[in-house]
């Protein structure tokens, strides 16, 4: 089971914050997850970015995850938003989950899917959420519209993410991702810096790293299908009402557990 998130969870609010889509993506996951009466799911729940504020507008939720740490600090976040009673907390891994009950929508948001390097760990998670939903419940994620020219020009190049003041500390975060094109794959970086203000003195100097993938939407529709799923809607983005197409810079899948299954 991977442990990559431990070191990344005192710092993954601030970090990922800082990424143009965690806004559109939470604000549509939250939304979904609303809509939806039935047990809701959330694989790879993170700190809880999208959980919580699910969570203070009312109902319950599992929250999934294979990071001791980051489980730990959504457990944190949610006790200090008062909503710990409605989240069950659960440490498994995606591609062999066993849920206490059923569930009626299950997310797997923020390109998770990547961190399943493997076309076989990918294909595992797809069969894996199927067993584990109700018929005609619904799988949602997401995942980017890969861009080479993006790729190849930020290529080992060190991305300012984040550089706030704390108290007399001054936090830096940066990223920095070199690409196998051959394979899919990513080695990714996140560089962070702790800077005590009056003495200039580095009190944190950390590299925390991770392999990531990507994959096409035909990639993912064959995962999707050989699981079992229907394809019930496939937009460009987090506007809900963009379908995909060439301009996309997003692949956000609805897919659905038919009413009749028959595996
Ligand atoms: C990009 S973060 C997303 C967190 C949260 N959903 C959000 O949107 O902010 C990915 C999360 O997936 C978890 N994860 C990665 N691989 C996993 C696996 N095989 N099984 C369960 N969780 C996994 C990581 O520990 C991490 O918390």
């Amino acid at each position: 089971m991977t442990r990559d998130y431990d070191g990344l969870a005192d710092i993954y609010d601030l970090w990922s914050d800082a990424d143009p889509s965690a806004t559109p993506s939470a604000t549509f996951y939250v939304e979904r997850m609303l809509r939806e009466r039935g047990h809701r799911v959330e694989l790879g729940v993170g700190t809880g970015r999208i959980a919580i504020p699910v969570l203070r507008r009312g109902g319950a939720l599992t929250g999934v995850d294979s990071s001791p740490a980051m489980l730990d600090a959504c457990r944190r976040k949610a006790v200090r938003a008062g909503v710990s009673g409605a989240l069950e907390l659960i440490r498994q891994d995606v591609r062999d989950l066993d849920l206490p009950a059923p569930a009626e929508l299950i997310i797997f948001p923020f390109r998770s899917l990547g961190h399943l390097l493997e076309q076989a760990d990918k294909a595992a998670c797809f069969r894996s959420v199927y067993a584990n939903l109700v018929p005609g419940g619904r799988f949602i994620f997401d995942h980017y519209v890969w861009n080479e020219d993006w790729a190849r020009a930020h290529d080992g190049v060190m991305r300012p993410m984040v550089d706030q003041q704390h108290g007399q500390h001054r936090l830096i975060i940066q990223d920095e991702y070199h690409y196998r094109y051959d394979e899919q794959r990513m080695d990714c970086a996140v560089h962070i810096q702790l800077v005590d203000g009056p003495s200039s003195e580095v009190v944190v100097d950390r590299v925390e790293t991770f392999e990531f993938s990507w994959f096409d939407v035909d990639d993912a529709r064959a995962w999707a299908t050989s699981a079992g799923f229907d394809v019930e809607a496939l937009h460009g983005g987090f506007e809900s009402a963009e379908p995909f197409g060439p301009d996309a810079t997003d692949q956000v899948w609805t897919l659905r557990k038919p009413v009749k299954a028959w595996v």
